[in-house]
């Protein structure tokens, strides 16, 4: 019997940006051992998804092509593979699938049991679909490597988070203000409101000079930074730091590793740690169970149906995303 067919969004070479990707229909997956095959119903854009298309993760992703992008999913359990104690067929789910297969911008994907975790009612497909990538690093930046603990046990914490409208920075926020912290966030001016409303509790206009050299309004020294805007220099920071202070990069440039192993190096107590997201089940179980408790939300920037995947991604490339970038197949 000739295999089901599926529509799914893919790329067959490095660059051309939303014009490089093509709608195709091939085979829908099936699922091996210790995986699930999904029906997707919501899959988030994240930008190392065309930061591998253009070439700047190379040569180790795409490990192959043609290519379809995206990791970030939520659907329900359609079939599965041998092995599968935890899922049956009918579970609702949050997944992060494989990086090194991809899959999330199409109608089925094939996840990893180890990487999936039940999504209960409450909380949506799209807002489901948001946490992988983004969730999982602003709850490692905080955590493992900032130190906080997210129940108000721990000493007050001074932090700056800089995009905090963007797809990491609006969880760091909300996360964040789960631990005894006083958030300082930075963002552009149209989105102050939103981003106080997410918790901050001083928030500075990047583009103003005040903001553009972090400068608390209150005239806080920072213990603790989480960093998800473009590269800023460890000259700008370091004036804001106190003694101890800490600065988590998430978008490291080469002055930024340099920056790090100096630090190391001569034992400052002022450090800069670049970081990558290290995906654990149980840390998006977690981030699951906050949305449905209603301690953590997903703002949307814009969704968008699979034939138009071409506009989410220009979207997201284009850098002013509030929040996550959702397709919907
Ligand atoms: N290390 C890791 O493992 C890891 C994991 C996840 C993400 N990342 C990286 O982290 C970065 C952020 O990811 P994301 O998903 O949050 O991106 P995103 O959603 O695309 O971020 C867009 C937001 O950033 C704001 N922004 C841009 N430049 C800014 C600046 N200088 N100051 C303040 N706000 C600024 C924009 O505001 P305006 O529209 O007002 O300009 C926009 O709201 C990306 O480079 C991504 O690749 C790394």
């Amino acid at each position: 019997m000739a295999d089901k067919l599926m529509h799914a969004v893919q790329y067959d070479s490095y660059g051309g940006g939303p014009d490089g990707l093509k709608h195709v229909e091939i085979p829908v997956p099936k699922p091996s051992k210790g995986e699930l095959l999904l029906k997707l119903e919501a899959t988030s854009i994240n930008p190392v998804d065309w930061k591998i298309q253009k070439g700047m993760l190379r040569p180790l992703f795409p490990p192959k092509f043609p290519w379809i992008p995206a990791t970030d999913v939520a659907g329900e359990v359609v079939d599965v593979g041998p092995g599968i104690n935890n899922f049956k067929v009918g579970d609702k789910v949050v997944s992060m699938l494989n990086v090194f297969k991809g899959g999330g911008l199409s109608e089925f994907a094939v996840s990893s049991e180890n990487l999936t975790v039940i999504r209960p009612p409450e909380v949506s497909a799209a807002e489901g679909a948001g946490l992988p990538v983004a969730g999982l690093t602003a709850l490692q930046a905080l955590t493992y490597h900032g130190g906080i603990t997210l129940d108000k046990t721990g000493p007050t914490t001074n932090i700056l988070i800089t995009a905090a409208s963007g797809g990491v920075g609006q969880y760091a926020v909300q996360l964040a203000k789960l631990g005894n912290v006083h958030v300082t966030a930075t963002c552009g001016g149209r989105n102050i409101d939103l981003v106080k409303g997410l918790g901050a509790d001083e928030v500075l206009d990047y583009k103003t000079p005040q903001g553009a050299i972090l400068k608390s309004p209150s005239d806080k020294k920072y213990d603790l930074v989480i960093h998800c805007a473009t590269p800023i220099p460890w000259s700008t920071f370091e004036p804001n730091l106190g003694p101890n202070g800490k600065v988590i990069d998430i978008t490291p440039g080469p002055s930024a590793f340099w920056t790090a192993f100096v630090k190391k190096i001569s034992c400052s107590k002022k450090k800069l740690v670049p970081i990558l997201l290290v995906p654990k089940a149980k840390n998006l179980d977690y981030l699951v169970g906050l949305v449905k408790e209603g301690k953590l939300k997903t703002i949307i920037d814009s969704r968008y149906p699979l034939n138009r995947a071409k506009e989410a991604w220009a979207k997201s490339i284009d850098g002013h995303a509030t929040g996550k970038i959702i397709v919907e197949p």
